[in-house]
């Protein structure tokens, strides 16, 4: 697996990367758990803003190979994306709602029928994954993580790591929300390793070994 990959779209900081940052890193100094991490582009190559769906995915630096497990997919716009890094590699999305994973199956439909995608139905916390490991699990605004201290899901969460896997988070909050919710999930996260991902003004992104 790819954990020691970094976070693709590496570069040197730019003043207006550490002046963005630089909430962030008063936010780590009161929590003194989490540092900032990589400085992502927030801008695609084509000059617009990256989605949260390709930031996440890029933070989670998948690799070929990479057992993947996403929680809450939605329609599958980040599963589409994670197919097309993997090659042996494999994603499992779950989602508790059929109408979403319906959306999601149809548009992956190639990578169902290949086995490199898979899907199911239901509450993340209380599926069977018949002792399934991942190597990286990543979820995209999905709000249970930074709404409430989510003990249960973590631990879910855990179980369901291989040794050195990693959980990515990924939310696109409402304007002016950013650094609230942020504070909010480094509170919830304060248990465990976290980096914040910087690099994108309308994102929020955290890395976090479990
Ligand atoms: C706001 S949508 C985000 C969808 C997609 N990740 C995206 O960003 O485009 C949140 C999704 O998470 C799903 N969800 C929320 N909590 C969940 C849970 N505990 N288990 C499984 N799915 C969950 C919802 O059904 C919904 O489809």
């Amino acid at each position: 697996m790819g954990a020691a990959q970094s976070v693709v779209r590496m570069r040197s900081p730019r003043a207006d990367d550490l002046q963005q940052a630089a909430p962030l890193v008063r936010l780590v100094g009161r929590q003194g758990l989490a540092w900032v991490t990589n400085v992502p582009n927030g801008v695609n190559g084509d000059g617009h803003m990256t989605t949260r769906n390709d930031w996440t995915v890029d933070a989670c630096a998948i690799a070929p190979e990479d057992h993947v497990l996403e929680i809450g997919c939605g329609r599958g716009v980040a599963v589409e994306l994670v197919c097309a890094k993997l090659t042996t590699g494999k994603v499992v999305a779950i989602d508790r709602s059929a109408k979403m994973i319906a959306l999601a199956e149809q548009r992956n439909r190639d990578a169902v029928a290949s086995g490199k995608a898979s899907f199911r139905t239901g509450e993340f916390q209380d599926a069977e994954f018949d002792g399934e490991r991942y190597d990286k699990i990543f979820a995209v605004n999905v709000n249970v993580f930074w709404v409430r201290n989510p003990v249960t899901e973590m631990s879910v969460i855990r179980s369901l790591l291989n040794p050195g896997g990693v959980f990515f988070l990924g939310y696109e909050p409402p304007a002016g929300r950013v650094a609230e919710i942020t504070e909010r999930l480094l509170k919830n996260m304060a248990d465990f390793k976290v980096s914040v991902v910087a690099g994108a003004p309308h994102l929020v992104g955290l890395k976090i070994s479990i």
